[in-house]
This record gives structure tokens, C-alpha cells and sequence, in this order.
């Protein structure tokens, strides 16, 4: 709203401290949303809706790689990639690992919206911007809705699913956030403590049950922590980008994944030591699928917060 806009920034000479300031696009890029609020900042691409910054404060607390693609030719290594219609690759399906969202272009709906508290913006998929050659493999009626919201000291991205189809169909979602870390052999991942989880990198991928207070990076890790209570707080920590504590909705599996010397090699769009300065802790609902009936929605969202 053009008009209310106006009257905040008129409001924030007045009131630095209270100060909302969003810019919708960013000029130079028309491809990427910029949101502000106070001190914090966001930028989204709308290629897969992927957050690809979130920065409180000046600190940025999200990794991008130098070698992430940003150009749609492939989806974005960094940043908060969305994972739907399905989490890895799974015998049923023949699209590609984590699914299409990633790698659709999503339109932006709306203007931000503002108010003094928050700045919100949201974006939505269906099945006629999705590639064609992916659409194809999965030819389903469904709108997806994301909304991304900053406050001075929090970032919440929330998925909603609808089923627009006359048939049920089902599916799992993840928010696949790399987070920033300053040499990841100081990152604990607390909060997962008694949680059962499949190690995919183990032979034979066995389950297990998480002893440790934190989850610690010495080697690859790929872990599906299954059933995470969704009032567990899983907080990340020593990062030197500050702490981050997770709050989770409706997404009540956490995946810790972080590919080490070996696979960073292997990774076109990653750099070999780039490794060391990211941590995946994703939040999701992958051990299940999720059954939609004709007209039918599922919500699930992630708040992230500077401790
Ligand atoms: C994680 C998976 O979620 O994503 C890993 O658990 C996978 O197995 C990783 O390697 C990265 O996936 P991609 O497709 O972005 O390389």
C-alpha cells in the first residue's frame, strides 16, 4: 500500500528505533525480492522462492555458495531451498532429488506488507510454471503458497499446501536452510538429544537414537532425526554468526547434513573447502508422506531466531 508506506517512512524520521523500510525489488535484479525491517534483511529469489540472505545486524547468518548457480539453470547450493513434492529420490517417483520447487521459477504475489512489528511478503507455484519436463512426472492440480516474514530478530518462511485436484495425491516438504558457519568443527546442533534418526551415511543406513546434547560435524553427516517434538527448540550454535534457535510447525523431522572433503569434491556448484563453512539443519516432514484430499491444505513453517 503505497499510502501506508509512506506514512512509515514519514513516521521513521521521527522514531529511528521503529524504523520499517521494505524494498520490494531489488532493482538492478528484478529476479530477487528484498525485504528490510530495522536492522534485518532478507533476499529471496524467485527462482524456487529461495531465501538466499537473512542478515540481522550486519551479520549474515545464512550460507550461499561462491560457485551457487543463480541464474535458474540449476537449483540455488545455498540459502533455504524448498523441497516438495517429495525429499530425496524415492522408487515411485522419477523426478529429480527433492523435487521441483527448487527449480521452478514462483511468482510473487502481493506487495510486501508492513507493519511496525514485521515486513511480510509471499510467493505461490502451481503447476503451470513448473518446468514442463518435471510437471509431467508429477501431474498433480496443487497451488503452493510461501510466505516469507522478517521481524528485527526473527525469520519465519511457511508452506502451504493445497490440493486443487479432485483426486488425493501425497507428499513430504522440507526447508532445506544452510546455515553460515566460521569453521563448522565448532557447530553443535542441540535440541535433538533422545531423538531416533537414519544415518545415510552408515552402510545399510541405520537407525539410531541421538545420546549427544549437540550434534558435532568431525566427518559427513547426513542424518534424518525422525519425530522431533515440535516444542524441542533446536538450536544452533557455535557458528561464529551467532546463535540460531529453530522453532518448528507442523515439520517434525530435522535433517543434520553437512558433505564433508569428499563430496564437497564432488559438487560442481560448491567449492572443495566451502565444507567448512556451511551446516544444514533441516526442518521437514520426509519420514511420512502427507495425504491431501481434493480441496484440502497442509501448513508447516520454520521460525529462525537470533538467541
Ligand atoms: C540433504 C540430503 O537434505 O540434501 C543429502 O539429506 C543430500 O542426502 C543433500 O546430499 C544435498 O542435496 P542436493 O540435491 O542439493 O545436492
Amino acid at each position: 500500500m503505497p499510502g501506508k508506506f509512506m506514512n512509515r517512512k514519514a513516521f521513521c524520521i521521527f522514531n529511528l528505533t521503529l524504523c520499517v523500510f521494505a524494498k520490494p525489488v531489488d532493482a538492478s535484479n528484478p529476479a530477487k525480492v528484498l525485504l528490510s525491517h530495522g536492522n534485518a534483511s532478507v533476499e529471496i529469489y524467485l527462482f524456487g522462492a529461495t531465501v538466499t540472505s537473512w542478515k540481522v545486524g550486519g551479520v549474515e547468518k545464512i550460507f550461499l555458495s561462491k560457485k551457487a548457480h543463480l541464474d535458474g539453470s540449476k537449483a540455488i547450493r545455498g540459502g533455504i531451498p524448498l523441497v516438495f513434492p517429495h525429499f530425496g529420490t524415492i522408487p515411485t517417483s522419477t523426478l529429480p532429488q527433492h523435487g521441483f520447487a527448487r527449480v521452478s521459477t514462483w511468482s510473487r504475489l502481493d506487495p510486501p506488507s508492513e507493519t511496525e512489528t514485521a515486513t511480510s511478503v509471499a510467493f505461490t507455484l502451481s503447476p503451470r510454471a513448473v518446468p514442463a519436463a518435471l510437471a509431467a512426472k508429477w501431474p498433480h492440480a496443487f497451488r503452493l503458497t510461501y510466505t516469507v516474514t522478517l521481524t528485527t530478530d526473527t525469520l519465519t518462511t511457511t508452506l502451504k499446501v493445497e490440493n486443487t485436484a479432485d483426486v488425493a495425491w501425497e507428499f513430504t516438504s522440507l526447508l532445506h536452510t544452510y546455515f553460515a558457519t566460521r569453521g563448522v568443527a565448532h557447530v553443535g546442533v542441540k535440541g535433538l538429544e533422545g531423538a531416533s534418526f537414519v544415518d545415510k551415511v552408515a552402510e545399510g543406513a541405520p537407525r539410531a537414537v541421538e545420546s549427544r546434547t549437540a550434534v558435532i560435524v568431525a566427518g559427513e553427516v547426513d542424518r534424518v532425526y525422525e519425530g522431533v517434538d515440535d516444542k524441542a527448540e533446536v538450536t544452533v550454535t557455535g557458528t561464529g554468526h551467532g546463535d540460531v534457535v529453530v522453532h518448528r510447525t507442523n515439520l517434525p523431522d530435522v535433517v543434520v547434513w553437512n558433505p564433508w572433503t569428499d563430496k564437497a569434491k564432488a559438487m560442481a556448484d560448491f567449492g572443495d573447502d566451502e565444507f567448512d563453512n556451511m551446516i544444514c539443519v533441516e526442518a521437514g516432514s520426509v519420514a511420512k508422506f502427507i495425504s491431501l484430499q481434493p480441496g484440502e491444505t497442509w501448513t508447516g513453517g520454520q521460525t529462525l531466531k537470533t538467541a
